[in-house]
Order: C-alpha cells, then sequence, then structure tokens
C-alpha cells in the first residue's frame, strides 16, 4: 500500500519487540481491506513510558498495543480505562478517543472467542481447572467468570497468588484453590483443563505443569503457549484422547479484536491467522 501524507499511525509498544508478530499481522489486515494506515513495533524503555505516550497523543496515533513490561505502567498514563482492563488490571490496547486515550485489555475475550471457535463448547456447562495465577490467567479467568462458567478450580504453584486472584475473580463465580500437586482429583472431574503458566514453552519445550497421567478423554486441554504450536502437554492429551486447543487462536483473536476497535471493522481473522502461522513456522 502506498504511504501517502494521509495515512494513519498504528503501533506496539514493549520492550523488548524485535520478535513480534503484530506488525506483520496488522499490516496484512490493513492492506486486505484497504485502510490507510500502519502499524509499527516501539522498542520503549520503561523510563520513557510517559514521554512516548504523549509523543503517540500528539502525532494523533489512532491506537496503539502494549506489551510487557508496560501492560500495568501504562494505566498511570491513558485517560479512561473500560472494564476489561480494569478488572484484569492491565492493558494490552489504547485507542485515541477523542482527546482521551482509553485503555482495553483484548487477551481474554480473545482466548474465549478463539476456543468457542475451534471448539463449540456451552461455557455454562464447563467444569474448569485453570493453571497459572499470572497476567494471562488473570485476563483468561476475567473472561471465563464473566461469561457463565458456573464454577472455576484455579491451581498454582504459587498458592497465594492463586488465593488473590481467586477472591478478585469471585465478585462474579464460585472459585475455589487447590495445591498444584494435588490437581489429580480436580482434573478427573474437569471438562476443561487450562494451562496459563509458562510450563512448556521455547525452549523447555519437554515439561509439563502437572503430570500427564492426570490427563483423560473427557477433558478438553487449552494451552496458552503458541512456541511451540503443540506443547508436551498438548501432545499426550491428543494421546489419551483429549481434545487440544492452542495459544495461537488466541494471539490472533486478541490483535483482531483490538484491530477492530481502532478501526471499526471486521478484521480478516483467517489472513492474520496464515500470517502468524507462517512466521512461526
Ligand atoms: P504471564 O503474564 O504470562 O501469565 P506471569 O504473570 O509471570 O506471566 O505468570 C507465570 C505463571 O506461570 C505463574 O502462575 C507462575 O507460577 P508462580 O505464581 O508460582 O510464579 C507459573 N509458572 C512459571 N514457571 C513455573 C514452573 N516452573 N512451575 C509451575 N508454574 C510455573
Amino acid at each position: 500500500m502506498q504511504i501517502t501524507s494521509k495515512t494513519g499511525a498504528l503501533g506496539l509498544i514493549g520492550h523488548p519487540v524485535a520478535h513480534s508478530k503484530s506488525p506483520d499481522m496488522m499490516n496484512r489486515a490493513c492492506e486486505y481491506l484497504g485502510l490507510p494506515f500502519v502499524y509499527l513495533a516501539y522498542d520503549v524503555d520503561p523510563a520513557q513510558l510517559e514521554q512516548a505516550v504523549a509523543g503517540m497523543k500528539a502525532l494523533k496515533f489512532r491506537g496503539f498495543n502494549v506489551t510487557i513490561p508496560h501492560k500495568v505502567t501504562i494505566m498511570n498514563y491513558l485517560d479512561e480505562l473500560d472494564d476489561s482492563a480494569k478488572e484484569i488490571g492491565a492493558v494490552n490496547t489504547v485507542v485515541q478517543n477523542g482527546e482521551k486515550w482509553v485503555g482495553h485489555n483484548t487477551d481474554g475475550v480473545g482466548y474465549l472467542r478463539s476456543l468457542t471457535e475451534e471448539i463449540p463448547i456451552e461455557l455454562s456447562e464447563q467444569k474448569v481447572v485453570m493453571l497459572g495465577a499470572g497476567g494471562a490467567a488473570r485476563a483468561v479467568g476475567y473472561a471465563l467468570a464473566t461469561a457463565g462458567v458456573k464454577r472455576i478450580t484455579i491451581a498454582n504453584r504459587t498458592k497465594q497468588k492463586a488465593e488473590k486472584l481467586a477472591h478478585h475473580l469471585s465478585k462474579w463465580t464460585e472459585i475455589q484453590v487447590v495445591d498444584l500437586a494435588a490437581a489429580d482429583q480436580e482434573i478427573a472431574k474437569a471438562t476443561l483443563l487450562i494451562n496459563t503458566t509458562s510450563v512448556g514453552m521455547e525452549p523447555k519445550i519437554t515439561e509439563t505443569p502437572i503430570p500427564t497421567d492426570w490427563l483423560h478423554e473427557n477433558l478438553i486441554v487449552s494451552d496458552l503457549i503458541y512456541h511451540p504450536k503443540e506443547t508436551a502437554l498438548l501432545c499426550a492429551a491428543k494421546k489419551c484422547g483429549a481434545r487440544v486447543h492452542n495459544g495461537m487462536g488466541m494471539l490472533v483473536h486478541q490483535a483482531a479484536i483490538a484491530f477492530e476497535i481502532w478501526l471499526g471493522k471486521k478484521a480478516p481473522i483467517q489472513l492474520m491467522r496464515e500470517v502468524l502461522e507462517s512466521s512461526l513456522a
């Protein structure tokens, strides 16, 4: 697409950002729909976050994505937060609305859209066990708790963190906490097991967050990790007849929702998925 004096600006801020697949996905999506925008990745030092945000406002960026390590501190420099950002306590998407920067978090809804697109299920019927209690768990837990899931069991290496998250999510649904080492009994009764921990991610691809003999064929096993696409956990789940869902779709859908917030147009999901898959192949 030709860049002219009318081309609008979108972007990503993080530190580092060189590994990001977002510019490729977003620029291809804009080009496909003929939207006059460019999306660039900016490595912003944490000490200069405030100046970067002010600069983007002055330059009239339509919006931008936010990644590690700025997802929480960015909230200090925004004018408003939507409910998802407020409740998750982190922002991954910012949109300029009049004179205001408004923060959103599309990770949780992106996760849910991906899961239900790939495996059509009734959320209210699921017995959910969620492994982990970090940032990803906050987003996924919030999305599940507010989408009609009746009960979620959280198991995390550091139990205190699980209890803190459980307290927060219990505003919306019933939450219970179990020791990670004793999660087998809950997993035996579960229908949906979600790994939000980083265990199994490149380069330690043989690791699993729980012993694989806890898995069973009545489970849907969902792993937020997308690199590798099939973690050791998902591989073991497939072997025992469980249905599996990997983190690739969440990455695509969280980006697609951001695109829709900025540009008010339905994102070309299939194209974005192909761009992502080929860049990770
Ligand atoms: P993210 O934003 O990706 O969720 P995070 O907030 O650092 O990252 O959370 C990482 C999650 O993976 C946490 O639940 C962490 O457990 P702790 O709360 O005990 O730190 C979990 N995790 C990371 N390494 C782990 C390991 N080796 N075994 C079990 N859990 C692990």
